[in-house]
């Protein structure tokens, strides 16, 4: 393992995403030699923290390692107290980059964390500027976190806000989804198989099912999940970029530029539907309370507006207009308050139309596991034991063992890694990002225009609305997951 030389400045270091996900994926690194002697992680905010009390906040959320290797990995961190607005707090944080640079002679490698609101990243990154924190030895990256925007226009405006400061290819926009381990594997799956990219076409795929079911409702969340709903919290991000890993055309070269080229043909072709369209493709949904009356319907949930119209389940269709897919439908689905957690694709596949056998085949499936579950699955089409011709169907299962699960790296872990390599590939790019804004913002504004919304329309513990069901049953398909 090569080690990375990097410092790394968290604006909203003292929060929730970076102790519960950044400092225990750094501390990951670091065990495993990708961060060793050569790097600082300075975390800003604005209470006043000595580096002892930070510190010890960062070890109280580490586990692995000994208690050695935690105290020595906390070591490298440093707190300086900020006020994102105040030019002045850039100088006195800019001198202590500039120290810690030479401490652990780390050579002017800088990356920017912006861990904190959205509203914020145009004046942080502005400041980053203006008062020269930039370094002009090593890489200057900016890594960036989800909500970006609320529709096309605030991404477009948050997005100018940056590219003052850094270009396109300095920016890590990331996605928590592409740095899942059956995510990454998509591509190879497709396409070191020849014999299944041979397939991956409208010639032999029937359609597309993509699962993002959670059992959790909205928690503590509330305040933030009333101004996003189950669209953009899940759908503009994630299952687009999912959509994208499953449906981009065979690049030339297996490189991160190629990937992201082949992708963006994919958000390019998403397309803007009437607001027809979207009433007869697309399905929302909110939870009710459970069978039990034991969990809360979502419009008693704290911080949830009792006439709430937001949704917190979404179906639908995506048709792309691409020549590969043309009449293969995507069919996405995602809520809270499902009976469990699961992430799972399926790869639907024609059934066999000739007569050769008396009974209909059924349409063989190539399932991938995501989440809790790590494999894949394939479901065949074979013979009975025995004398009889009829038909079963058997199933193919690979999944990922106890200890296999184990290897697998916390995505971000995965990410952080590939932003200290400057790796493109699993991260959200600007062109892609336009294209699924335009495709979420139809979908919003038709909703908006629909009256009598008639919620809640779905129990707690169950797999959503009927209306989900009914998206597949009008065509003679069904979900092959069935929750
Ligand atoms: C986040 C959403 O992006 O993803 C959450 O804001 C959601 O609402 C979460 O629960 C799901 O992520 P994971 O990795 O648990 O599937």
């Amino acid at each position: 393992v090569t080690e990375n030389k990097t410092l790394v400045v968290i604006f909203g270091g003292s929060g929730d995403l970076a102790h519960r996900k950044l400092y225990p994926a750094l501390f990951q690194l670091y065990l495993k030699g990708s961060l060793n002697k050569h790097f600082a992680v300075i975390g800003t905010a604005r209470r006043p923290w000595t580096h002892e009390f930070f510190r010890e906040g960062v070890i109280e959320n580490l586990s692995d390692g000994t208690l050695e290797q935690r105290q020595a990995f906390a070591e490298h961190f440093y707190y300086q107290s900020h006020d994102v607005q105040d030019s002045e707090h850039y100088v006195a944080l800019k001198n202590v980059i500039d120290k810690l640079d030479d401490k652990y002679q780390i050579g002017g490698n800088r990356l920017f964390y912006m861990a904190m609101a959205p509203s914020l990243f145009g004046t942080i990154a502005e400041h980053l500027r203006s008062e020269h924190l930039l370094s002009h030895d090593g890489y200057n990256r900016l890594i960036i976190e989800k909500p970006f925007g609320h529709d096309y226009e605030s991404a477009l405006a948050l997005n100018n806000a940056i590219v003052n400061t850094f270009d396109e290819d300095q920016v890590f926009r990331i996605d928590h989804y592409l740095g899942k381990e059956m995510v990454q594997n998509i591509p190879c799956i497709r396409f070191a198989n020849p014999f299944l990219n041979a397939v991956w076409n409208r010639d032999y795929i029937d359609n597309i099912q993509i699962t993002l079911a959670e059992s959790l409702g909205v928690e503590e969340r509330g305040g933030y999940y009333e101004t996003s709903g189950a669209l953009r919290d899940m759908v503009q991000n994630h299952i687009m970029q999912i959509v994208a890993m499953l449906a981009f055309p065979r690049p030339e070269k297996y490189d991160d530029r190629a990937i992201n080229q082949a992708k963006s043909q994919v958000f390019a072709s998403l397309p803007v539907y009437t607001p027809e369209q979207v009433q007869a493709k697309f399905v929302r949904g909110q939870y009710g309370e459970d069978a039990s009356g034991k969990q809360a319907a979502y419009r008693n949930e704290d911080k949830i507006d009792a006439n709430s119209t937001v949704e917190t389940f979404v179906a639908g269709e995506i048709d792309l207009d691409m020549p590969q897919w043309q009449g293969v439908p995507f069919y996405v689905r995602t809520g809270k308050r499902l009976p469990a957690k699961k992430t799972r694709i399926d790869v639907v596949f024609k059934a066999d139309q000739s007569e050769l056998f008396t009974e209909q085949p059924a349409s063989p499936v190539l399932t991938i596991e995501v989440e809790p579950d790590l494999g894949i699955e394939l479901t065949l089409n074979g013979k009975e034991i025995g004398t009889s011709s009829l038909i079963k169907v058997d199933q193919l299962q690979y999944l990922l063992n106890e200890d296999q699960q184990k290897q697998v790296p916390d995505a971000y872990e995965r990410l952080l890694l590939e932003a200290m390599l400057g790796k493109q590939g699993n991260f959200a790019q600007w062109e892609g990002m336009t294209g699924s804004w335009h495709f979420v913002d139809a979908i919003r504004k038709a909703w908006s225009q629909e009256k009598d919304i008639d919620f809640p329309n779905y129990q707690s513990g169950t797999m959503g609305p009927k209306a989900a069901d009914e998206l597949l049953s009008k065509t003679g398909r069904h979900w092959i997951y069935q929750g």
